[in-house]
């Protein structure tokens, strides 16, 4: 059979999504041999650049950012897949500069990647459109935050969808390519011992965190305006909570698997006003310190507006109204300058009903299950041991399966995973836009309650794991955050 060729054209080529994240994660691809030979990637932005200028950038920015990894042979041969085209978003004559680059290989797979901010997804694709670029099965990928609110986010997904159908459009959630996410599915769906545990029976509290130590760095201005709620919540943080929760799909088709996420999302029980006081937590971050370095406050950073409001943290409490998850919290956390960069999923089991050895059946003494996307790739399980010696005395053990460890092969990153999904034509770890609007559904009434409460979010000291009210959360249904254990 004849390989197609592949044109990879990314909107925002210079900008740091590109830089930091996709051109690396191509460049892997390229090195182990995951990218057809046919393949090309052509970066358009409105910087006046040429392909030689173009690759000059990239080569720059590779050096920083794949560090180690950079080798200048293998750079050569990936760079010569690169090419550019100075586009204009905004300006539909700009697009012919692109249709020259795209018009050599008329009957290839076309793939536009829109790493550019959201409000300018509908007119990229009015312009591809009117130039003839879009072909019946080209693709394009729609990086987030896909508007900013349900509204912003319907209105993108109805002009977008007037130029693509919705199996041509990939919505990207990082997330989703990490590879302890994806073993999440195989643990649960390919082992008969999780999934009779897995319910309100015998699961007493489900934590999901991502805790950054970076501030906003360089993205003040984006930030300011997007806050944690938006940037991670309602996206990143659902989905894994849809990941955790949701009823065993019939297959791994994409349809089947995202059918059962958007289940959850909307069995998800609303907020009233009185629980946005009660279930949500909110912080902004203060000087403090940060790997022994003192940092400053989110108020002093760059592109802050001096009585911003923005969140850096949040903490939810979320309960699933469903038969399986009725009464079981899931506590939602994410912020950015917290003690560590932790990323983690933990099911806390219920006690033991009744423990023979005289110790207090305690929730100290609970299973418990740790999935780790970060510092490392890890599943941990928590057990109860007998102490080696002459007497009865348990203690708690941990079995721990390191991904790193038990497979020695170079684990994908989520970005080199969703790229070649992309390019494979597999939509399964990517969010339908029904998912979508229901993640804002459920997210708005929160950010509505906290602009209506006209208070100030929570400060909390840059380093520690965010605002007090955060352990209180949990502590009134007597729980507490694992690390607090
Ligand atoms: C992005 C957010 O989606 O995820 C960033 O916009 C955040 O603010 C990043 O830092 C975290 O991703 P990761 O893979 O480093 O945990």
């Amino acid at each position: 059979a004849t390989t197609r060729t592949l044109d990879l054209v990314i909107f925002g080529g210079t900008g740091d999504l590109a830089m930091r994240k996709l051109l690396p994660a191509l460049y892997h691809l390229h090195c182990d041999g995951l990218l057809s030979p046919q393949a090309r990637i052509i970066g358009t932005a409105r910087d006046a650049l040429d392909d030689e200028g173009y690759r000059s950038l990239a080569r720059q920015q590779a050096e920083r950012f794949l560090g180690r990894d950079f080798r200048g042979e293998d750079w050569q041969t990936f760079a010569a897949r690169l090419a550019y085209a100075p586009v204009d978003a905004l300006q539909g004559d700009s697009f012919a500069a692109l249709a020259e680059q795209l018009a050599a290989r008329p009957d290839g797979q076309r793939v536009f990647y829109l790493s550019t901010a959201p409000g300018l997804f509908s007119a990229i694709s009015r312009h591809l459109e009117a130039a003839g670029l879009i072909g019946s099965d080209s693709r394009v990928v729609l990086e987030k935050p896909l508007g900013h609110d349900l509204a912003s986010s319907r209105q993108i997904n109805d002009e977008v969808g007037q130029y693509f159908g919705e199996e041509q459009i990939y919505r990207i959630d990082h997330y989703l390519g990490k590879e302890p996410v994806q073993n999440l599915l195989a643990l649960r769906f390919g082992n008969a011992l999780f999934e009779p545990l897995w319910r309100r029976e015998w699961v007493r509290d489900v934590q999901i965190t991502v805790a950054e130590q970076v501030g906003v760095e360089a993205r003040g201005d984006f930030y300011d305006r997007v806050g944690a709620m938006r940037d991670m919540v309602q996206n990143h943080l659902l989905q894994l909570l849809c990941i955790v929760a949701m009823e065993p799909p019939a297959s791994i088709n994409p349809d089947a698997v995202r059918d059962e996420k958007l289940k959850i999302l909307r069995a998800l029980r609303p907020f009233t006003a009185g629980d946005v006081a009660t279930r949500s937590v909110r912080g902004q971050y203060r000087a403090g310190a940060s790997g022994g370095q003192p940092v400053a406050g989110y108020l002093e950073e760059s592109g802050i507006a001096a009585d911003s409001r923005t969140e850096t943290f949040v903490a939810l409490k979320a309960e699933i109204n469903t038969w399986r998850w009725a009464g079981v919290p899931f506590f939602l956390r994410t912020g950015k300058r917290m003690q560590d960069k932790v990323a983690e999923i933990v099911i806390n089991f219920r006690s033991v009903p009744h423990s023979i050895f005289g110790i207090p059946a305690s929730p100290l003494h609970a299973n418990r299950m740790v999935i780790r996307m970060q510092p490392e790739e890890t599943v941990d399980l928590h057990l109860l041991a007998k102490q080696p010696g002459d007497v009865m005395q348990l203690q708690p053990v941990r079995l721990n399966l390191d991904f790193a460890e038990a497979f020695r092969s170079r684990r994908l990153e989520a970005y080199e995973r969703l790229l070649m999904d992309v390019m494979r034509g597999n939509l399964t770890l990517f969010v339908r836009r029904d998912e979508q609007e229901a993640a804002w559904r459920w997210v708005e009434p929160i950010l509505a309650g906290w602009d209506a409460t006209g208070e100030r979010p929570k400060p909390y000291t840059a380093g520690t794991w965010g605002p007090a009210a955060s352990s209180a959360l949990l502590s009134r249904d007597g729980l507490s955050w694992h690390e607090e254990i």
